[in-house]
């Protein structure tokens, strides 16, 4: 199981040394958060932020991009080091032609459904992308209660994805602890991002359980 720890959780003031902590504890990735204030009631980090992250870890950088303009900042958010673009299916952009032009850049890219968005809809854009972000809270926040709903998305996705052979990777974000990761990593999670869980209960404890499960 891949552990992808949200730094929005994270003791701000201290991040070079968690970062390093969680990547000593067997993180594979770590995933970014990036919140506008208008695609979501919470603002977080611009490209800056993600720039002095990059020079701290050599793992790979997840931008979540909870902005409303994800077609007007995607660049400056490659320029500072993600290497995945996580977009919201339901920013107001035309996602589908999004997409298209990031096929034409050089970035990964995945794409992410909120708690109540069908996943029918996302079915044409996975065999293009490297990850499907399911949300389990609503986005905005961290240390939220995980949407047990959200499982059944998982299910439906590992099916399809064995099922036509793609090698997208299924995701799964909020609420994860060591209980709701277990439900997830059964349903057929790749990946797990969590940020309170592991921040609030010991980096390299939570991540070595979360890992193990
Ligand atoms: C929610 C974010 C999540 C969140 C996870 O908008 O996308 O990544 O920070 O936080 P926890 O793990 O505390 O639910
Ligand atoms: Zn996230």
């Amino acid at each position: 199981m891949e552990i992808s720890p949200s730094i929005i959780s994270s003791d701000l003031l201290d991040l070079g040394s968690q970062i390093r902590e969680c990547q000593n504890a067997g993180a594979g990735s770590f995933h970014l958060d990036i919140m506008d204030g208008h695609f979501v009631d919470n603002i977080t980090m611009g490209p800056d932020m993600v720039s002095a992250i990059r020079k701290g870890t050599d793992l790979r950088l997840d931008g979540h991009l909870m902005i409303e303009r994800p077609d007007k900042y995607y660049k400056s958010f490659i320029d500072a080091g993600c290497d995945v673009l996580l977009i919201h299916y339901e920013t107001p952009i035309e996602v589908g032609n999004f997409l298209k032009k990031l096929d034409n850049e050089n970035i990964k890219y995945g794409i992410v459904i909120n708690p109540d968005t069908d996943i029918k809809k996302i079915y044409r854009f996975i065999p293009n992308c490297e990850i499907v972000l399911v949300m389990s809270v609503y986005p905005g926040f961290s240390g939220q209660k995980f949407i047990e709903k959200s499982l059944e998305k998982v299910r439906a996705l590992r099916k399809y994805i064995d099922d036509n052979n793609y090698s997208t990777k299924i995701e799964i974000d909020g609420g994860i602890n060591d209980e709701t990761g277990k439900l997830a990593a059964e349903a057929g999670a790749d990946i797990l991002v969590s940020a309170s869980y592991i921040f609030k209960n010991g980096i390299a404890r939570s991540i070595k359980k979360l890992k193990s499960l």
